[in-house]
């Protein structure tokens, strides 16, 4: 049977929520992303790529290094690759992250926006993460929705995948879990201008909106020991 998470985010990628998930994603993702401090030679991985946006910001910085985006869409990654043709550091592949199909100890950095509590088993995919950096190298996510955020717990009932809401304590542990140290947390927000006449379809109200803008992304980051 094929992957319902598969289903849904090729159903996403030909809806063109792939360049609108950039426009939402991109303020704070750039800024986790420049917290990284990504070498010129890294290896990186971004794990549940989508249209590639942020692996391409990774390829940009990784010059003369190489950066993997990995996605269970196809679709996902047919746009990712359409959109990603000038980059000659980037490739994608169609893939679980629970079984990434890499070696050990192959990437010095991973990334990962607003895709991990998707997955059926977060433990495993982020202990697969943990195998495929070499030592020392970094992990960065970023999620949206998480307990302490109020307003995007509505999201839940919305989404026609099961997900998981944890809460900051608890993606800590799943880092510990996984074998990370220098385990850091730390809110992002996004600097845009939120507009008076707000009436977009992830929040019931502009109030509701303004709330979770407040509380901001989550970024956790851990380093393999
Ligand atoms: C909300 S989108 C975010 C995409 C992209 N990171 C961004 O910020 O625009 C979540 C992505 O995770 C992918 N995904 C969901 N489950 C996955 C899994 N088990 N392994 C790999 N990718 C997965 C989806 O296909 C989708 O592209």
């Amino acid at each position: 049977m094929e992957d319902p998470l598969r289903i849904e985010f090729n159903e996403w990628a030909k809806a063109g929520r792939g360049e609108s998930m950039e426009r939402g994603h991109r303020p704070v993702g750039e800024q986790a992303i420049e917290k990284m401090g990504v070498q010129l030679d890294a290896q990186v991985l971004d794990v549940g790529c989508g249209s590639g946006w942020a692996a391409r910001l990774l390829a940009n910085k990784a010059r003369s290094g190489r950066v993997v985006g990995i996605d269970i869409s196809d679709e996902m990654i047919r746009v990712a690759r359409e959109a990603s043709i000038a980059f000659p550091n980037l490739e994608y592949r169609v893939a679980s992250a629970e079984d990434l199909p890499f070696e050990n100890d192959e990437f010095t950095d991973a990334f990962s926006m607003e895709s991990l509590y998707y997955y059926a088993d977060m433990s495993r995919a982020i202990t697969q993460i943990h195998r495929v950096l070499k030592p020392g190298g970094l992990f960065v996510t970023v999620v949206d929705l998480y307990l302490e955020n109020e307003p995007s717990h509505q999201w839940i009932e919305t989404l026609k995948v099961p997900v998981h809401l944890l809460s900051i304590p608890q993606y800590s542990a799943l880092f510990v879990d996984a074998g990370f140290g220098e385990i850091r947390t730390e809110r992002i927000l996004d600097p845009s201008p939120v507009p008076e006449d707000y009436i977009g379809t992830s929040f019931k109200s502009r109030e509701d909106y303004l709330a979770y803008r407040a509380a901001g992304s989550l970024m956790v980051s851990g380093r393999k020991r």
